[in-house]
């Protein structure tokens, strides 16, 4: 090849996830696109059943055959076409990492910002691109100008990295960080809603909500959460690490005004990726955590001066969101829930089983918690492992101790019939 053929075939490759020359395009579009038309005429809850269409899905996937990998919640697997793009861009970068990082590969940060924009329903001029969840909710966390006695909410059952944020600014800056206590599973909004209203003091500044609890999955009413704070002028954070890409909302449906969330769990997008939202009218009063030359600016590129870092991460989410919108948000949520149920309607009534989850569609999707009588969480998980090959993890955090355990859409139910078999036996010898 010439080089300036080489060099043309680069800049194609950079004119990237969102041309008609996409990766996705190339290898997946035409295969999900017949898959599409033939369950055009049923809803996201019929097709969560059809298992044709989810092959074509699972075959998308590279996942080890030696293990059934029930821990997505961790993080997720992404499908072939993530990966070979994050390979093609690293290993352009390599060629001449200041030229075709910064010069041509970053090129790509404003589509992919107008991509996840819409991907979340809201403005591109609110969207920034980071590392991961613990990032884009520091960044918020650090970021407010709160005073000493100002008061923050949240609950004992939030992500600890956000807790030991709260708590980090409770010690350095005097803040107040109160926490609430929820045994899960609660199915009802006011209970929830009503447990943040009654923390409240005329110098609560903040509530800090987790959308989806990750221990058992528990779904959080954020939109009435966040009505009720505004009517106190309370200003909302939301944790959206385990339901962005997985529940089909937009951000302005929730009506939270700062939002981080990981790509790297449902959207499958490359391993350290990473988004914040923030309303627009309040980006400026939030510091950026990391320098910025205009730390008081409105524009939410400030808060995307994190130094060198890993392009070709940041351009295969292009990918992720190709392969997310070509599925449909619904249609995943709807999948994801199905395997959930799957499993667990199966071993809800065997003897010694426990579900930590409710199994009402507004009140969970992926994630359920299951423990059995006599045997801890640690040794549920090992026992999994070695002697089935099945991996989750276990949880013992506050009140909660279980194991759980999350499918996602190349999940094949063969693997669940196996969880299923599995708890069945382990639960038979207690
Ligand atoms: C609720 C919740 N928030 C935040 C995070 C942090 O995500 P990350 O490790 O991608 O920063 C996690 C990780 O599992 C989580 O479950």
């Amino acid at each position: 090849m010439t080089n300036r053929k080489k060099f043309i075939q680069q800049i194609t490759l950079m004119a990237g996830a969102f041309s008609a020359n996409s990766l996705f395009n190339q290898v997946h579009a035409e295969e999900i696109s017949i898959a599409n038309k033939k369950v055009q005429h049923l809803s996201p809850t019929d097709i969560a059943a059809d298992e044709d269409y989810w092959s074509t899905i699972q075959q998308a996937f590279t996942v080890s055959p030696n293990i059934i990998n029930l821990n997505n919640g961790g993080v997720s697997p992404s499908p072939r076409v993530v990966q070979e793009a994050l390979d093609r861009y690293n290993k352009l970068t390599n060629e001449g990492p200041s030229y075709f990082m910064w010069r041509i590969l970053d090129q790509g940060r404003e589509p992919l910002r107008e991509n996840l924009a819409n991907l979340a329903g809201c403005n591109k001029e609110e969207i920034a691109i980071n590392r991961n969840a613990t990032e884009a909710l520091n960044t918020v966390i650090y970021g407010l100008d709160l005073k000493p006695g100002d008061e923050v909410i949240g609950t004992k059952q939030d992500y600890p990295n956000m807790i030991n944020a709260w708590k980090q600014r409770a010690l350095r800056d005097g803040i107040v960080y109160k926490q609430t206590s929820f045994d899960f599973p609660i199915e009802n909004d006011e209970i929830i809603v009503k447990a943040y209203a009654n923390a409240i003091t005329s110098k609560t500044k903040i509530i800090h909500v987790t959308h989806i609890i990750n221990w058992v999955g528990q779904i959080m009413p954020v939109r009435k959460i966040c009505d009720m704070a505004h009517r106190h002028g309370i200003e909302v954070i939301c944790d959206g690490a385990h339901s962005f890409a997985l529940l089909d909302f937009t951000i302005p449906d929730l009506d939270c005004d700062y939002l981080g969330t990981s790509l790297h769990k449902f959207l499958s997008a490359p391993i350290g990726s990473g988004m914040m939202f923030i309303k627009k009218e309040k980006i400026e009063k939030i510091y950026p955590l990391v320098c910025s030359d205009h730390p008081k600016s409105g524009d939410i590129r400030k808060f995307e001066t994190l130094g060198t870092r890993s392009f070709p991460i940041e351009q295969a989410i292009g990918e992720a969101i190709n392969f997310q919108t070509a599925i449909g948000n619904k249609r995943k949520e709807e999948r994801i829930r199905y395997l959930k149920n799957y499993w667990a309607e199966k071993v809800k009534d065997i003897p010694k089983v426990k579900l930590h989850t409710s199994l009402q569609s507004k009140y969970s999707c992926a994630i359920c918690g299951v423990s059995i009588d006599g045997i801890t969480p640690g040794e549920l998980d090992s026992t999994l492992f070695n002697n089935y090959k099945i991996h989750t993890v276990g949880i013992v955090w506050e009140n909660i101790s279980c194991v759980r355990i999350t499918p996602h859409v190349y999940t094949r139910l063969q693997d669940l019939d196996k969880l299923v078999n599995a708890i069945s036996e382990i639960a038979a010898k207690k």
